[in-house]
């Protein structure tokens, strides 16, 4: 044995090296394109049939952020009727987003692709949920009701409740404001959630906690 052999592992010439540089870019380059694609919001396309309609990127960004900040290293966040933030938290770009848990609870099933994420949910049966979900065990729920009917929002509240550990944000119509404060103690944000297509009904968000949504009046 020579004694280049017996000072450590063989070294790779000037050229391999570089190879497996470029190697090494190329694959996270396609990692993060392939996370960005399977992620973006929009990937699966709206079907109003189910009273879908998606955030803009900004603003699926701008409420990533904010449950993020919200949830704290390590939190838990579950996203109700609302996609796209579950989306955004998963596109590896919003900063901090990998230190959160996520999940989606949609009654579409195309989202099921998300895999253990996903959870199907009806809002008519608000407490049925998998023993996965223990109760007040979410530091964040958002939630964006698919209905703007009392009926709709009561029974979604009751999930929210049984979710939260405290922090709710719920992105609704504008119209549902009182109902909204006597169920769940939110007040309406200055912050203008927009959406994809214009909606014929004010939309809103609202919060039960002192967030920075309540002072940002524009989502630009
Ligand atoms: C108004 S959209 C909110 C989507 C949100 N703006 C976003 O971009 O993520 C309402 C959501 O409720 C879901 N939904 C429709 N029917 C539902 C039901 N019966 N129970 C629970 N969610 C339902 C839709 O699939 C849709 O994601």
């Amino acid at each position: 044995m020579s004694d280049s052999d017996e000072d450590g592992p063989p070294a790779l010439s000037a050229d391999s090296l570089a190879a497996l540089q470029e190697f090494y870019n190329e694959s996270r380059t396609d990692c993060i394109k392939c996370l960005s694609e399977q992620f973006s919001v929009g990937e699966v396309e709206e079907d109003w049939r189910m009273s879908q309609f998606w955030y803009t990127e900004e603003t699926a960004t701008q409420l990533a952020e904010e449950v993020v900040r919200e949830a704290g290293e390590g939190g838990r966040v579950v996203c109700v009727s609302a996609p796209s933030v579950y989306q955004k938290l998963k596109q590896g770009v919003v900063d901090g987003s990998d230190r959160v848990s996520a999940v989606v609870l949609e009654f579409d099933r195309r989202f099921a692709s998300y895999g253990d994420d996903f959870v199907f949910y009806d809002y008519k049966q608000p407490l049925s949920l998998p023993p996965s979900l223990a109760p007040q065990s979410f530091d964040v729920v958002l939630a964006d009701p698919p209905y703007l009917s009392e009926e709709c929002l009561s029974k979604v509240a009751q999930t929210i409740q049984y979710l939260s550990k405290g922090k709710v944000l719920l992105c609704t119509g504008a119209m549902m404001e009182k109902l909204a404060k006597e169920l769940l103690g939110v007040k309406k944000c200055r912050f203008l959630p927009q959406h994809n297509r214009n909606l014929s009904n004010e939309f809103r968000c609202f919060v039960n906690y002192p967030s920075v949504l309540l002072r940002s009046g524009s989502s630009s």
